[in-house]
This record gives structure tokens, C-alpha cells and sequence, in this order.
């Protein structure tokens, strides 16, 4: 297959692209690295610009033959969304409704947007089925929410055939080592947990310990990256052997604490982690577990690397890189 990956130099588009590559896909990226390393794109073509510029989106597209688009170009942090919701509209949502036009000018119907788990906001149950209802409470939430909406239309009116994965927490890295997490500044529990083990950072910050939870730190639902990348691939098969358009939602079912995720991290890398007492985090529900039972049934989909352990060790394979 053809498949033009937008967002391929960031953390998870960049081991999208090295998986493809493996699979024997033809693949571009589009990024225009305000975000993302042209060292991280292992394979393929690489075109450096903006989803914003759509003579350059036309071009591309004139060129590529694409099967399938895949969009990992989003703004993904919550508090600047708050701070900065028009950057997080104008490049979540327009510029993502200029990609998706350009698509239907060239004749491209199949389109995996990265999703969120944060389109739900606050869980009024666990673990968090697609039936949840989707309420976000914030702007990043609502721009993702936006596009899911926007291409239910697109499907009923253009054909334009979509896959939507709501990642709970994306973490891990590439188990060969070539890639990992390179978020500047980085915000990410997992890679911020290991930068305090490897000396990198003096210590984790915990955001809040008065939650409603076993320890009171928040639970999240850490999903592999590789298994989150097998799940696009299984979403572009789906839609390339007819598949309807759905969602998904992508985690691995297990909840764990900010303080289990440090408490693994300090077994995993043998090192101490020196913890900080933080308030909590403006918008950070106490739970977010997901339930991805329909993602298994309907794509198939096996996560490999479902302990939270082995998680963290391909992060500190990264983290530890020479
Ligand atoms: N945390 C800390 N200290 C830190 C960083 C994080 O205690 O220094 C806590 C957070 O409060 C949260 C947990 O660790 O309880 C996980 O935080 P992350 O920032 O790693 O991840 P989030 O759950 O906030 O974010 C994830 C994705 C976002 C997405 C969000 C939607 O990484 O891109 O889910 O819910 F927007």
C-alpha cells in the first residue's frame, strides 16, 4: 500500500512510519518539524511543510497515488489548549479540514485519525467503552471531537472512508531501540519519571495525591506504541477490505497510579527516582481505563506488549541511549 503519513517525524508517527516500512508500504511523510526530527523518519519519502500550506498539500497529493492518509500532526497538550485554544483550532480542526479537501480533490477515501481519550472528559464509568458518551472538557478534547464529527459527515456525503483511535496513554518505544519519546518540553509521565532516573532531571513531580484512587495519585491506561501503531495498520486494512468507518478506543484495560508507574520505573532501571509532592494538574480526571474490547473483536486487534514493565523498559532502552 501507498500511504501518506502527516506527523510522521513526531514520537508516535515515527515508529507509524518505521512499521509501515517494515510491512512493505510505500510511505511519505508530511511534517514540518515544529514538533517532530527528520532523524526519526527511518524510511520513505520525506517532505518537509505544513498541513496550512495547501499548494503544497496539492502537490503532494498529485504525486503520492496515496491508498490511505494517516494524521499525527495535532497539538496534543492539554494546558495549552486552555492557554492557546486558537492554535489548537486553527491547526486540530482547520487545518485538518484542508487535508481532508484536499484528499476528496484527489480522490484519497481512506483517512486513521489519532483520537483521544480526552473526547470523553470526565469518566462517568470504567473502564471507558466507545458508547461513553463524549463530553470533553477541554479545547484539545473538543478539536479532536470536532474532527470525529466532521468525518461521520464526510462519509455520509463524500464517501471518505475513516478510522478514529482514541489513545489513552501512548508510551514505550521502538523495542530495537532506533526510536523513542522526544517531546520538547516534554510533558509525559513515562519519559519524565526516566529522565529522573537517569540523573536527567533532578526529580518526577507528582501532580496531586488527594484523588479519589487507591494511593490518591491519578490512574491512566499506558498502551505500547507499537501496539497503538499495529492498531493503525489493522484500521487501514480494515477500511481497504471494505470496512465501515468506526472508532475505537485503544488501551490495554489496566489502570495504574502515577505512583506504580514511578514504583515500576525504580524496579525496571534499578535506579532511585527522587519525587517531588505537586498540586494537582488543572483537567486531569482521577481515572482514565479503557475498554477496547471492540478493537479486538472488530479489527482484530492483539495488543504484545501489554505490561506496564516492559513498557517502561523499551523507554529506558531509549532513555539510556548512548
Ligand atoms: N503526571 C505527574 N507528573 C508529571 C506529569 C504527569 O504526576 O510530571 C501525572 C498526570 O497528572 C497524570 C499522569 O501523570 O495523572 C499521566 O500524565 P501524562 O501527561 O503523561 O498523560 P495525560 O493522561 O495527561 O495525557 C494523555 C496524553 C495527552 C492527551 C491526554 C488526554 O498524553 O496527549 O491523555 O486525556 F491529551
Amino acid at each position: 500500500m501507498n500511504i501518506l503519513v502527516v506527523g510522521g517525524a513526531g514520537y508516535i508517527g515515527s515508529h507509524m512510519v518505521k512499521r509501515l516500512g517494515q510491512l512493505g508500504c510505500k510511505v511519505t511523510t508530511l511534517d514540518n518539524l515544529s514538533a517532530g526530527h527528520r532523524d526519526a523518519v527511518l524510511c520513505g519519502e520525506f517532505v518537509q511543510g505544513d498541513m496550512a500550506d495547501k499548494a503544497l498539500l496539492n502537490q503532494v497529493f498529485a504525486q503520492g497515488q496515496f491508498d490511505a492518509v494517516m494524521h499525527f500532526a495535532s497539538f496534543i497538550q492539554v494546558g495549552e489548549s486552555v492557554q492557546e485554544p486558537a492554535k489548537y483550532y486553527a491547526n486540530n480542526v482547520v487545518n485538518t479540514l484542508q487535508l481532508l479537501d484536499v484528499m476528496r480533490a484527489h480522490g484519497v477515501k481512506q483517512f486513521i485519525f489519532s483520537s483521544t481519550a480526552a473526547t470523553f472528559g470526565e469518566p462517568q464509568y470504567a473502564p471507558i467503552d466507545e458508547a461513553h458518551p463524549q463530553q470533553p472538557i477541554n479545547p484539545y478534547g473538543r478539536t479532536k471531537l470536532m474532527v470525529e464529527q466532521v468525518l461521520a459527515d464526510y462519509d455520509k456525503a463524500y464517501g471518505l472512508k475513516s478510522v478514529c483511535l482514541r489513545y489513552f496513554n501512548a508510551a514505550g518505544a521502538d523495542p530495537e531501540g532506533q526510536l523513542g519519546e522526544r517531546h520538547e518540553p516534554e510533558t509525559h509521565l513515562v519519559p519524565l519519571v526516566l529522565q529522573a532516573a537517569s540523573g536527567r532531571r533532578a526529580h518526577i513531580s507528582v501532580f496531586g495525591r488527594d484523588y479519589d484512587t487507591p494511593d490518591g495519585t491519578c490512574i491512566r491506561d499506558y498502551i505500547h506504541i507499537v501496539d497503538l501503531c499495529e492498531a493503525h495498520w489493522l484500521a487501514v486494512q480494515h477500511l481497504a477490505q471494505g470496512g465501515a468507518s468506526d472508532a475505537f478506543n485503544l488501551g490495554n484495560g489496566n489502570g495504574f497510579s502515577v505512583q506504580e508507574v514511578i514504583d515500576t520505573a525504580t524496579q525496571v532501571t534499578g535506579r532511585t527516582v527522587a519525587v517531588q509532592e505537586g498540586p494537582r494538574r488543572a483537567g486531569d480526571p482521577a481515572r482514565l481505563v479503557a475498554d477496547a474490547t471492540r478493537a479486538r473483536k472488530v479489527l482484530g486487534w492483539q495488543p504484545q506488549y501489554a505490561d506496564l514493565a516492559t513498557i517502561i523498559a523499551h523507554a529506558w532502552q531509549w532513555e539510556t541511549r548512548k
